[in-house]
């Protein structure tokens, strides 16, 4: 008899263990605000363009027909060129005007980019590398813009090159080749790993009040969506619906020293913050994801889009959290 109560007893507590480790892990869903800003960046590694609505592909944002991260700059050893290597970067402003993307820089003509997507007659294509991505497909552009990159940027060997549809794309998984659980069929053109970045403004908010020194806002951290809810519950945002779309997490940002260029001044921060800071207070917790973001400090969510549609600045955000 007293065997069989202990049975029972056990088989119960195991029950109810089992039960609210379910309950633990259950998905729920919050309407966690509004989006607050919709950012898009053709031309990779430029400041980007605040716009009130954007068309949310697969392979990333698309305005009107420009699609981001679709245009970059190469070094003579077709290798992306970004604020990283060269914070000048940051001074250029793009911009779109009519049916063209401009690009202006402070003693320079502008550059006036017209919209192509085909490969033209005579096009060299370019296959260039960023991070382990040794196959990141584009068509040069030409000597004019050539020209113009490498006035600005005061170094020869600098060309300009454009995703047309024609031409690959990039495979997502091969930049980071994780053990972290995420989305292998992703396309992407010239972005870093995923199509979407979201940033949450009260988490910078957390930063910026970290660092007297330095003025930090969410440019630095180039988000397509801002969004403002409790700091850092980004963290465990597995699905986020907004209007009529569905993204879905696929990995945090690792952090470099991108994030340390001062984007109304276009140098490097002389006392490197962020990135101090961050990696004071935001080092990956687990083995896994700390191999996974090769050491860095995170900050940021990339996502996949699951389900194509359109979204507005103001739209609602339902967030589904494990
Ligand atoms: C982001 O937060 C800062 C306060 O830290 C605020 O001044 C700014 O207006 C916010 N930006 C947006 C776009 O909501
Ligand atoms: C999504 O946004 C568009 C405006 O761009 C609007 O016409 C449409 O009704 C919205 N869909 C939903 C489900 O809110
Ligand atoms: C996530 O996206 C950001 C911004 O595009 C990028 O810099 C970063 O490398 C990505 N992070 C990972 C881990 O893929």
């Amino acid at each position: 008899m007293a065997l069989k109560n202990a049975t029972y007893a056990i088989l119960t507590s195991v029950a109810f263990i089992s039960a609210y480790l379910l309950w633990k892990r259950r998905k729920y869903n919050k309407n966690i605000g509004q989006v607050k800003k919709l950012v898009i960046y053709p031309v990779k590694s430029l400041p980007g363009i605040e716009v009130s609505s954007l068309e949310f592909t697969k392979i990333g944002v698309k305005y009107s027909y420009w699609l981001d991260r679709s245009i970059a700059i190469v070094n003579s050893k077709n290798v992306i060129v970004t604020q990283r290597m060269k914070p000048a970067l940051a001074l250029l402003k793009q911009s779109f005007v009519g049916d063209e993307l401009w690009i202006e820089a402070p003693n320079q003509e502008t550059l006036k980019i017209k919209y192509i997507n085909h490969l033209n007659e005579d096009a060299r294509v370019i296959t260039a590398t960023h991070f382990e991505n040794k196959n990141m497909k584009g068509m040069d552009c030409g000597d004019e813009y050539a020209n113009w990159i490498q006035k600005y940027l005061q170094g020869d060997g600098f060309r300009i090159m454009r995703y047309v549809q024609d031409l690959s794309l990039s495979d997502s998984w091969k930049w980071t080749g994780t053990k972290l659980d995420f989305n292998k069929d992703e396309k992407i053109v010239f972005h870093d790993a995923n199509a979407i970045h979201v940033i949450n403004n009260c988490s910078v908010a957390d930063i910026n009040n970290k660092i007297p020194e330095e003025e930090i806002t969410y440019r630095r951290f180039r988000p397509n969506i801002l969004i403002e809810c409790e700091a850092y519950t980004e963290d465990r945002f597995q699905e986020l619906h907004i209007n009529d779309t569905l993204l879905r997490k696929q990995l945090k940002t690792g952090r470099c020293v991108f994030t340390t260029v001062d984007p109304d001044k276009g140098t490097m921060s002389s006392v490197k913050e962020p990135l101090l800071t961050l990696r004071k207070c935001r080092m990956p917790t687990s083995k896994v994801e700390a191999a996974a973001y090769n050491r860095s400090p995170v900050f940021g969510i990339n996502f996949s889009v699951e389900k194509q549609g359109i979204i507005n600045v103001n739209d609602n955000i339902i967030a589904s959290y494990f």
